[in-house]
């Protein structure tokens, strides 16, 4: 008991000071799989003792939380909003009117990040409640979606009676293209930018989903920050600093408004560079003491502003607006442009989501547009310029049958998706294969879109599953095929039977199931077999198994369809079985270190070959380390292993021990 609670405290140490490393060093010091061993030992001891669980621990962070609903908090004090500067030129008039109550000014200047304000409270140093703006006076209550947020401190680092932070929950821009991509690839809706992907996660009722959305928080005010002895906004930078906050780094305090104007112009020159959006600059009067002689109008303090980049749009015309059918028959309308220089790319097509963003944008075929990159990446119509129109434009419809296969199309009951009915539509049945031969599904190399198609049309296959049954003699007639890629692609076809359930799962691109499903489901049930008799509520309570997805596990394997395409998979001996359960499990409660460069494998393929065979991968030595494997300039860790005396592997001692023991069970 002792030592399962030593380690549990330890646990939580290093994998708070791991989270620190990451968000507010910007280090990693350890391997994402290490980081998720640390967590899972923490989980699991926790489960183990109930009443060891604080409200601090970082196993929060995964979240699990299912509101009904948010019920309403009320701010401390009403969030107020900002005046706009939209030029040099109103940033001295602002200065202007700051000076005819002080002789002297210093400004800090910051970045406006352009996510959501998230207002926090902490009371005796724990953090106890985290809510959206709402109107200013009265928001929602998301705590447990902010204790997912790893930047956001779940103690401060001094035990304060009590601490209202507000700061801005947006989304990096690298999260929200994957996330898009995620949404895409499982036939869901995507976001149109940052700011909306950031909201809707936060806002979202079930935590363990805010959890996966990889959210950042810059906090940039506190409350009451006088009684903390604190002068001026520099000065509560440094302090939020101090206590666990992540501050935005691009902060200047500077001595006139010609600086500010000038620090406003570089940053609108560098600001795509920057991993997540901003839309302008707040510039604030560093003194609290003048803040306090500015004071406030109605609805703005009169010591700050928002400065406002010129918004980077350019205007082009909507040629004409086409269909796509995606692998799960969505409709998705793509408007056609004229090619137009935006945020450094030339581009000629923008998605247009679905019809209701159409409707509500009012956009027509032939209308001159509005267009910038959300996210600074994916081409958005931000809106039509009706001044523009000649009355030539023409509204456009859904079509009422698939363009692919003349299907007829509907409207499900409660989605904004139109879809193609027919589950043999040939673009369906192409982009099902695309979908099944990509990387992360079945990862067969050299089977391109246009290879897929070429296969189709020459009815060699009818869907992925026929795949199995090429043969050297038909691909090798095909147009640029040749002996040599008909050879590599049999090869990677055949390879491609072993990738393991996983995988398969998600090859088979069953709606809402992604590639993480995929992995859980595999490691719940092992078999296909055993996955296929799962009851509904089976699925249900697996932690991750979201409703809808388990409602639409049981549909899809209901389906007659479904059963003849995997009983064909069988036939062709495709691996049905998770991956962990094809190795022998030789390492089974066994925690390894890897330490040092290896030379055969890269941490995350020898981390995944030790969890494969059943151990664990550690991040760092003790007495219950099985084995330390080390290789080149390996530092403390293997110091540390010699000092316990834990057995210590080179890369060939740990391959021939997977081996040995494979011979041995
Ligand atoms: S100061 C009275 N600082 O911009 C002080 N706001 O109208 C008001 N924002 O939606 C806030 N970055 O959430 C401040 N560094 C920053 C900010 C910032 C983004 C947002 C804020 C609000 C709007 C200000």
């Amino acid at each position: 008991m002792q030592d399962e609670f030593e380690r549990l405290k330890w646990l939580r140490g290093e994998i708070e000071a791991a989270n620190q490393q990451y968000y507010l060093l910007d280090q990693p010091a350890m391997s994402d799989a290490d980081f998720d061993a640390l967590m899972r030992e923490l989980l699991e001891l926790e489960a183990k003792h109930p009443d060891w669980v604080t409200p601090d621990s970082p196993t929060v962070r995964v979240g699990g939380e299912v509101a009904k609903e948010y019920s309403k908090v009320r701010h401390l004090e009403p969030l107020l909003s900002l005046d706009n500067a939209f030029s040099a030129e109103d940033l001295r008039e602002f200065d202007r009117r700051v000076r005819q109550v002080a002789s002297a000014v210093e400004y800090v200047a910051e970045l406006k990040i352009d996510g959501l304000t998230v207002a926090l409270t902490y009371e005796d140093g724990l953090m106890v409640r985290g809510a959206t703006r709402g109107d200013g006076e009265v928001g929602e209550d998301i705590t447990a979606n902010v204790k997912t947020v790893k930047s956001i401190p779940l103690r401060l680092k001094d035990e304060v009676p009590r601490l209202t932070v507000r700061g801005e929950g947006y989304m990096p821009k690298a999260s929200f293209a994957r996330l898009n991509q995620e949404r895409e690839e499982e036939g869901l809706s995507t976001f149109a930018n940052p700011r909306n992907a950031a909201a809707g996660s936060l806002r979202q009722l079930n935590s363990q989903i805010t959890a996966q959305r990889k959210l950042d928080y810059f906090a940039y005010q506190v409350l009451g920050a006088k009684e903390l002895g604190l002068h001026n906004q520099a000065q509560v930078l440094t302090y939020l600093k101090q206590q666990g906050f992540v501050v935005n780094p691009e902060y200047r305090v500077l001595a006139t408004i010609e600086e500010v104007a000038e620090f406003c112009a570089q940053m609108a020159a560098e600001r795509h560079q920057l991993p997540y959006d901003i839309d302008g600059l707040v510039i604030k009067v560093n003194d609290f003491a003048l803040q306090e002689e500015l004071g406030f109008t109605a609805k703005s303090p009169r010591w700050a502003i928002a400065y406002k980049f010129p918004a980077e749009q350019v205007e082009t015309v909507v040629e004409e607006i086409t269909v796509r059918v995606g692998r799960t028959g969505v409709l998705t309308p793509t408007a056609i442009l004229r090619p137009v220089l935006v945020a450094g790319s030339t581009v000629s097509r923008a998605t247009l989501h679905n019809l209701d963003n159409i409707r509500d944008k009012d956009i027509r075929i032939g209308d001159h547009v509005l267009l910038h990159k959300a996210g600074d990446v994916i081409p958005e119509v931000v809106r039509v310029l009706p001044e523009k129109r000649s009355g030539e434009e023409r509204i456009f419809e859904m079509p009422e049958v698939c363009p692919e296969c003349q299907s007829p199309v509907r409207q499900d009951e409660g989605e904004v998706a139109y879809r193609c009915q027919s589950i043999t539509c040939p673009a369906r049945q192409r982009e099902g294969v695309i979908h099944f031969v990509s990387r992360d599904a079945m990862a067969i190399d050299g089977l391109g879109p246009a290879v897929i198609q070429q296969l189709l049309d020459a009815g060699l296959i009818a869907d992925a599953a026929d795949l199995y049954s090429l043969t050297f003699e038909e691909l090798v007639p095909l147009e640029r095929m040749g002996k040599k890629s008909a050879e590599n692609l049999l090869q990677a076809i055949q390879a491609s039977k072993s990738r393991g359930l996983g995988p398969l799962l998600f090859a088979l691109g069953i709606r809402h199931t992604g590639e993480k499903a995929g992995k859980i489901l595999a490691q719940r049930f092992g078999t296909m077999d055993k996955l296929m008799a799962a009851s509904l509520e089976e699925l249900q309570g697996i932690p991750d198994i979201g409703p809808t997805m388990a409602e639409n596990l049981v549909y899809f394997f209901s389906l007659e369809s479904t059963r003849r395409f995997i009983d064909k998979l069988r036939a062709a001996e495709v691996d049905m079985t998770a991956d962990a359960s094809l190795k022998p499990q030789v390492l089974a409660g066994k925690s390894i270190v890897v330490t040092g460069s290896l030379e055969r494998w890269d941490r995350r393929e020898i981390e995944k070959i030790i969890e494969d065979h059943g151990g664990k991968a550690a991040s760092s030595v003790s007495k219950k380390t099985a084995y330390v494997v080390a290789g080149e300039k390996a530092g403390s860790k293997l110091s540390k292993a010699r000092e316990l005396g834990v057995q210590v592997l080179t890369e060939e001692e740990f391959e021939s021990l997977l081996k040995q023991e494979v011979q041995q069970s």
